[in-house]
């Protein structure tokens, strides 16, 4: 049973996902190896900084240790005692500020014990169900637990780089069945190219792939230059007015390293064109590298590939080459730093969400099983079908009270607007509230429908 499907460009879910992904299991504490805040504030003392803890926040695999100052002007020796405390707890600590909101300071500390967060968990939150359009897929989660989705079409290509085994084929794999959930395979093709040939083998017989997963290193060179042919030809479509509605291409390649050795010119020239006039044609590049060496992310492809992934690297050179700061304090297993297409925004510190071989395979099967072909409900997509889903995962009790609301009066009236951790509904109509209802697995008839 689908549950969503497209009317106009955009859609929402498309796929049954509460029943393809597996649940994933109850979230563990984790031991408290971890510094305690009045440790660090020793250590800060020692260092002649006097700071007054102001909580702590966990994520699945970072501790942001909030700080107050006494004054602004003691920002300058806190960073310089950073160093000192870090050697002090033994863990690599990062500083950050956001000035605007006083004498505060936070030290990101990755944990001892780390969570896993799991994707099923990450895809049912606020912002993915939120967030509108088939390019929209989530990376995971920030140290404050909110979800980093991003839509490819702002980005619109992506490098990732970190050193083997830092969790990079995770984070493809995160970012292609997030898009999976929500797009038909007429609406969005891809083109894999895994040299490694283990990484992408799973997503075999999936239904959005332009061709099979490429995996010689000729072939996906000739296939990189067919693309920019492709692209060719709908730029002119677009320039002679004669544009038809294509479906749009993303190109997935693990490990762009292999290509370069192989053939760096004609590779380089292929990627720089893709990524210079891919968005005008619905062309998107997500490029994975454990060498961020200047001869595979040489300057004209970071050039034209401004938003880039950093996970932990072998090397402080290596994470100078990706230019994001702080690449080279992250502690592997996908913890992450996220730099997006404008620089003057600071990166982002996040953990990737991880989803299981088991899944990923009960994705693609799920596009290969007549039930996808299958007109799914008659049910328009909406943001708030989305929502509902997002509470019924985290909040059964809202869920059932926001439905019954809904069924009631048609709207959400503003009295409720604040009860959820949205603070902003949308309308519904009845008909639509029936499908949401039925696909969440709720009984109708404990909501009068
Ligand atoms: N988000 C994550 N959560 C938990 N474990 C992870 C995560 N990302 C990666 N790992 C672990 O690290 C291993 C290597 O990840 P992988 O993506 O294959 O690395 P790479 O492609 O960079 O060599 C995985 O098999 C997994 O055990
Ligand atoms: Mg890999």
């Amino acid at each position: 049973m689908g549950l969503f499907r497209k009317k106009a460009k955009s859609f929402y879910w498309v796929t049954p996902l509460e029943t393809i992904l597996s649940d994933p299991p109850a979230v563990s504490a984790g031991a408290g190896a971890d510094p305690n805040p009045e440790y660090i504030q020793q250590l800060f003392l020692a260092c002649g900084v006097s700071v007054v803890p102001a909580g702590v926040s966990v994520s699945s695999s970072v501790l942001m240790y909030n700080f107050k100052l006494p004054n602004i002007s003691q920002y300058a020796k806190a960073k310089k005692a950073v160093e000192a405390v870090s050697a002090g707890i033994r863990r690599k600590a990062v500083f950050s500020t956001d000035a605007a909101e006083g004498a505060h300071f936070a030290l990101a500390v990755v944990r001892a014990e780390r969570a896993t967060l799991h994707f099923k968990r990450a895809i049912l939150t606020y912002p993915f169900a939120q967030s509108k359009g088939a390019t929209a897929c989530i990376f995971g989660q920030d140290v404050n637990n909110k979800t980093v989705t991003v839509d490819l079409e702002a980005l619109p290509h992506l490098l990732i780089a970190g050193s083997t085994g830092s969790g990079k084929s995770v984070l493809l794999h995160t970012v292609i069945c997030s898009m999976l959930l929500r797009t038909l395979p007429s609406r969005t093709k891809f083109l894999m190219i895994d040299p490694k040939r283990i990484e992408l083998k799973d997503y075999a017989g999936l239904p959005h792939l332009m061709r099979p997963v490429i995996t010689d290193v000729q072939e996906a060179i000739k296939a990189l230059a067919e693309m920019c042919a492709l692209m060719d030809r709908r730029y002119m479509e677009i320039q002679t007015g004669r544009a038809v509605d294509h479906p749009r291409i993303v190109i997935v390649i693990d490990e762009l390293a292999d290509l370069m050795m192989v053939s760096r010119k004609a590779v380089e020239a292929s990627i720089v064109r893709l990524a210079q006039l891919g968005r005008a044609c619905g062309i998107h590049l997500i490029a994975a590298t454990q060498r961020p060496t200047v001869n595979v992310c040489t300057g004209l492809i970071k050039a034209n590939m401004p938003a880039r992934i950093a996970l932990t690297m072998a090397s402080y050179r290596d994470a100078g080459v990706i230019e994001i700061p702080g690449a080279d304090k992250l502690g592997g297993k996908g913890d992450a730093l996220y730099q997006g297409p404008d620089h003057t925004v600071p990166p982002v510190r996040f953990q990737t969400a991880y989803i299981s071989q088991q899944d990923i395979k009960r994705i693609v099967s799920y596009w290969q099983s007549p039930d996808a072909r299958r007109p799914a409900s008659a049910g328009r997509p909406s943001r708030f079908s989305t929502l509902v889903l997002y509470h019924y995962a985290h909040r059964p009790d809202i869920c059932r009270v926001v439905c019954a609301f809904f069924v009631r009066k048609n709207a959400l009236c503003p009295r409720y607007a604040g009860r959820g951790p949205t603070g902003r509904f949308h309308r519904i109509e009845r008909r639509e509230m029936k499908t949401v209802v039925a696909g969440a697995g709720l009984e109708p008839a404990t909501l009068r429908l």
